[in-house]
């Protein structure tokens, strides 16, 4: 399989070809959206928000992001790794910013990296490239300086902002960026943006007429039920699928439902009579999650205890069958399941396989 590189994103935007882009922090969403084809995947430092709990974006370290790159590197087989230089790692000199986009490339294996800034930060840009890393610039709501901006608002709004956001961008492209994000920028002025370069310009918050889109994956997953600004649409409600399912447990464990005896291990080992599907399974019944399993032995390894939601964009299979939940884990696939892998490929591995602890 060919892996996108920079020079695949520069012959799509050639092409009028869209590019996507999401956010992954880890491993088992990479190859989930490696799987999915997302073109390139951002270990953003908005992992300092989603994952980590902080308000902001600025307390992320270096170590924190080798770290993520490497879990996204390795599950990504297709999709180019971009890597965020966070907030300290690059502003105060540029032999600074050159020794940690190494590491990124290096320790965290992302093909490459992304920085926030305009003009300023030519020089540092030029001095990253050359020495044989990929920049990715930012503009528009960069939010490691929210606190200059005065909070996370629409940039470049006015005649003279937006002048200076396309001067800017004609900066980051002169200096050898090879793409750029524009987050929070009015539709026209971005799309005026994108007309202006050769290089790919990812919106996020700046309409539809950027060469791709980014989205930050919590949000347009629907992690966080109360966080809905403009700019996202989210593709799943998965703050409700995973409440339910933690609900369902809950319920199970306190009844003594779960374990049952297919998920008990006898004092001798027994062969197993079939596959087992994973945990999570659909239903398009409106079955009680809650529900005890009806054999009254409490489960029947991922059957009785169903999650019926209305997920936007997703039509459910028939009642009873099943969709993976966890990556690699054994079980028939329905056809929705299998058409949301586009390509066809496998997800790699990520959890104990079913057949090893038996
Ligand atoms: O850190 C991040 O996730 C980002 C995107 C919002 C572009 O920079």
């Amino acid at each position: 399989m060919k892996k996108v590189t920079i020079h695949t994103l520069r012959k799509m935007k050639q092409a009028g070809e869209r590019i996507t882009v999401l956010t992954a922090y880890d491993a088992t969403f990479a190859a989930l959206f490696d799987a999915a084809s997302i073109d390139a995947l951002l270990v953003g430092d908005s992992v300092g928000m989603t994952v980590q709990g902080h308000d902001s974006t600025l307390p992320v370290t270096m170590d924190q992001m080798v770290y993520h790159c490497g879990c996204v590197s390795r599950a990504a087989q297709r999709a180019h790794v971009i890597g965020d230089l966070p907030f300290g790692s690059y502003q105060a000199s540029a032999d600074e910013a050159v020794k940690n986009a190494m590491r990124l490339v290096a320790e965290g294996g992302v093909g490459s990296v992304k920085l926030e800034g305009g003009a300023d930060y030519a020089d540092v840009i030029r001095r990253i490239v050359r020495a044989g890393v990929p920049v990715m610039g930012h503009l528009g709501l960069t939010p490691q300086s929210v606190h200059r901006l005065g909070g996370y608002v629409v940039q470049g709004r006015g005649e003279e902002k937006a002048a200076r956001l396309l001067a800017d961008a004609r900066a980051l492209e002169e200096a050898g960026c090879y793409a750029l994000v524009l987050e929070a920028v009015p539709s026209a002025v971005a799309a005026e943006i994108a007309r202006a370069l050769t290089i790919p310009v990812i919106g996020i918050g700046a309409g539809v007429d950027c060469d791709g889109q980014v989205l930050v994956c919590y949000d347009m997953l629907g992690m966080n039920a109360e966080f809905q600004p403009r700019f996202v649409k989210r593709f799943a409600e998965l703050a409700a699928v995973i409440r339910a399912a933690a609900e369902g447990y809950r319920s199970e464990v306190r009844q003594g439902a779960f374990p049952g005896p297919q998920h008990s291990f006898s004092s001798s080992p027994e062969p197993r009579a079939a596959p087992r599907a994973g945990p999570i399974a659909l239903a398009a019944n409106g079955a009680d999650p809650a529900a005890p399993a009806a054999d009254g032995e409490g489960g029947d390894g991922g059957q009785a205890n169903i999650i019926s939601l209305p997920l936007p964009g997703v039509s459910l299979p028939a009642a009873g069958s099943q969709v993976q939940g966890t990556p690699g884990r054994a079980g028939p696939e329905s056809e929705s399941a299998q058409a949301a892998h586009s390509d066809d490929r496998p997800v790699k591995l990520y959890s104990v396989p079913t057949g090893m602890l038996e």
